[in-house]
């Protein structure tokens, strides 16, 4: 396995790798996805395995434009309004299947719906463009844990696994895309993200949140456990307990390392995930504590990602 930098040479290579259907990590503005040719049964089953993913839990598909999606996909009367609005961008919108989609069925998990988006990253829109192919790609990280957003994490967590990793730099936006359910006549935003639901509702009138936990179309990836560090983590806190560390937010006194001094959300969703693994991985805790985050826009998904990451201990 190598890291690459992701210059046009990288890009070439994991091209290559990638349409003989090998895996390859590579930057969005989101996260680092594990990367792999949606089309190939046998190289999106190596996603699952890799990442210790159930099977039942479907992925999302990266389009380089969205006439892509076209062959992919029914029509939706709502995609047209969205993807003016937020693609390319961290929106990713789950639509019924078409039933000649040459997708892999397991990027489906089986069901009878698929996810869909077109990133906001220029490494990730030439990776697109050379494979010509739509790619499957998963946050990389091994299933549950915290989600990469440098090369070097990704390296840490899966490196031997993998064919390449290619060096883009830190991710802009450091939290996974919204995902948001069309396949109902009221849309579901089933995982916050950095697109509101606000910001969605202006576009196409009211939506829903929620897991949608028990409807046919609920996202298994948001029921269990998961962005968890090995760390205990304790939210809302106002100061460390003893051998706790402290993220902070906005100034936090007593803070071992604050997410934005300034108060500012986006700033602090970039930071996040690097800070929790950063205090996970130095040996002089017991366990991370976090100051309150506003829950408005993006602090919504970085509360979400928070409480999963506490939960279940
Ligand atoms: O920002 C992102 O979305 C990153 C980058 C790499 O694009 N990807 C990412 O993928 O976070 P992943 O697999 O870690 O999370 C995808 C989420 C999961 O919760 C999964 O259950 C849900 O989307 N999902 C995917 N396809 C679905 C479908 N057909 N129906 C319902 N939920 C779906
Ligand atoms: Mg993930």
């Amino acid at each position: 396995m190598t890291i690459r930098p992701a210059n046009d040479a990288g890009i070439a290579a994991a091209a290559n790798l990638l349409r003989d259907g090998g895996v390859v990590a590579f930057p969005t503005e989101t996260v680092y996805g594990l990367g792999a040719d949606a089309t190939q049964d046998d190289a999106v089953s190596k996603i699952f395995t890799i990442k210790g993913r159930p099977t039942h839990n479907p992925l999302i598909v990266h389009v380089e434009r969205p006439d892509w999606v076209a062959g992919l996909a029914l029509p939706d009367g709502r995609f047209d309004a969205l993807i003016r609005a937020f693609w390319p961008g961290p929106l990713t919108l789950i639509l019924q299947r078409r039933r000649d989609s040459p997708v892999s069925s397991a990027v489906s998990a089986g069901k009878d719906t698929i996810a869909v988006r077109q990133p906001d990253h220029d490494v990730a829109s030439a990776l697109l463009k050379q494979v010509k192919r739509p790619l499957a790609a998963p946050s990389a990280n091994p299933s549950g844990h915290v989600s990469p957003t440098t090369a070097a994490h990704v390296h840490a967590d899966l490196g031997p696994r993998l064919d390449l990793i290619l060096d883009g730099g830190a991710c802009r936006t450091g939290i996974e895309s919204t995902v948001l359910d069309l396949t109902h006549e009221i849309p579901r935003i089933l995982r916050p993200g950095s697109i509101d639901a606000a910001a969605i509702t202006e576009i196409i009138g009211p939506v829903t949140t929620g897991t949608g936990q028990g409807t046919p179309t609920s996202s298994p990836g948001q029921l269990d456990k998961h962005y968890a560090p090995s760390l205990p983590v304790r939210l809302n806190a106002d100061r460390p307990d003893e051998g706790e560390a402290l993220i902070g937010f906005g100034n936090t006194p007593l803070s071992t390392y604050d997410l934005s001094p300034s108060g500012d959300l986006a700033e602090a969703a970039a930071n996040l995930f690097a800070a929790l693994r950063n205090l996970d991985n130095s040996a002089q805790y017991s366990g991370i504590a976090v100051a309150p985050i506003p829950a408005e826009g993006i602090g919504r998904a970085i509360n979400d990602r928070l409480s999963r990451a506490s939960n279940g201990r």
